[in-house]
Order: structure tokens, then sequence, then C-alpha cells
């Protein structure tokens, strides 16, 4: 799974210097595109990457990149909330699951996400913000309702599907939340926030494949016989 595909388009293309300004809010390519043929847009406003711009500042940035920089740091201290929930959470996770494979799984990831936390708040210094946190009605939501399936089949053999769902619904919001990052951080010049959130998200998606493995060779299995 890539969360990130519907932003590639973004890391190949770049805003021409003297644009005016349009709408960026490009979730997907299609969006993109349709916000820059509006006839208010000059031509040459995106233009094929050929060369990267050193590392931009806010002050320097045009209307629409300033914008983008805003909904960056917007974004960032949102994840940083909910990292610092998810790495609550991930121990009761770990504690209700039954496999071995799937404890050591959750286990592991508790460490990787406390290395998430470090590298969200090296990202914030490295553009020269001080790390801000801004709750995230999502993740909130999310973890309530986690924590009402794995209550839900506590004690029967569905109990480890059921966990896996649970964190399955957290590493997507995760992927698709530092797929935007990686590519908004890439475009804004950030380069070393880009590498450092390209880290975690490589984690992320690595998580979300083995808790995929662990359901299909023995858990999903094992629920199913049990019925
Ligand atoms: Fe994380
Ligand atoms: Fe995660």
């Amino acid at each position: 799974m890539s969360a990130a595909g519907g932003f590639r388009l973004q890391s190949e293309w770049q805003i021409a210097d003297g644009a005016c300004a349009g709408v960026v809010n490009c979730g997907r390519s299609g969006d993109l595109f349709s916000a820059f043929s509006g006839k208010n847009v000059k031509a040459g406003f995106l233009q094929k990457r050929s060369h990267r711009p050193a590392e931009s500042t806010t002050q320097s940035l045009h209307p629409i990149m300033n914008s983008l920089q805003k909904l960056f740091e917007d974004q960032l201290a949102d994840i940083y909330y909910a990292e610092k929930q998810i790495v609550k959470a991930l121990p009761k996770m770990a504690k209700a699951a039954q496999h071995e494979d799937l404890k050591n799984a959750i286990t592991k990831h508790v460490g990787e996400t406390k290395e998430h936390i470090t590298r969200i708040e090296e990202a914030f210094e490295s553009i020269g913000k001080k790390p801000k946190a801004k709750k995230c009605e999502a993740i909130v939501g999310l973890l309530t309702e986690g924590t009402e399936i794995m209550e839900s089949y506590a004690g029967t053999a569905g109990i480890d599907a059921a966990v896996i769902c649970a964190g399955q619904k957290v590493e997507h919001y995760e992927i698709a939340t530092y797929g935007c990052l990686v590519t908004w951080a890439k475009l804004l010049g950030h380069k070393k926030a880009a590498s450092l959130l390209g880290k975690t998200l490589g984690e992320e998606e690595l998580t979300d494949e083995g808790l995929s493995t662990i359901a299909e060779s023995a858990c999903n299995v094992e629920a199913e016989a049990a019925a």
C-alpha cells in the first residue's frame, strides 16, 4: 500500500517563480492539474523540476508555498499529538494480544514510536520551529474505537484479529499523514525534515505489512477455525 501515491506528482513538479496565487489543496494529482488549469493561472505556473531550490525559509516563499508551509507545520503538530497518544495505547494492545508474534510486533513498535516522536521534534527544529502538538480528533476516535473492538473480543478466538484491526487503522492514519508530510517537505525544500519523516513513513509501512502477515498466517485462521 502506498498512501503517498496520490502525491507523487507534487514531488516531480514545482511552482514557477512569479506565478500568481491560486488554490493549492491538492490531495490527488487530478486536483493539482485542475487547480492550476484555471484562467487566472499564468502559463508556466508549474514547471518540471530541473533544479532544487536551496533550503526554503517561510519569509521568502511564494504565497501558495506559504500556505503549504502552514499546512506542513499544522499537520506536523497533528501527528506529534497523535504519536504521543499512540505510544500510550500500544502497550495496552500488546497486553490484549495473545499470539506471541503479535505481542512482539506491537512491543517492537512501541520503541519505534518513541523514535517517531523524537524525529518530529527534530523535524520542527530543522525548520527553526519549537515542537508543538495540536489535538488530533482522528487519533482520539481511532484509539477509542480500538479499545471498544478489543474489549468486545476479549477472551474469544477473535481477539488477535481484533487487535490487528485496531492497530492497522492507526497505522494507515499515520501512513497517510507521513505520506503528505514527506511530499510537502520535499516541495518546500526541507531536506532534513523529509529525510526524518521518510524514515518514519518506512517504519509505519513495514509495521502495517507485518501485521497483515501475522493476520494472514495465523490470527485470522484461528479466529475462523474457532467460529
Ligand atoms: Fe508512528
Ligand atoms: Fe505506527
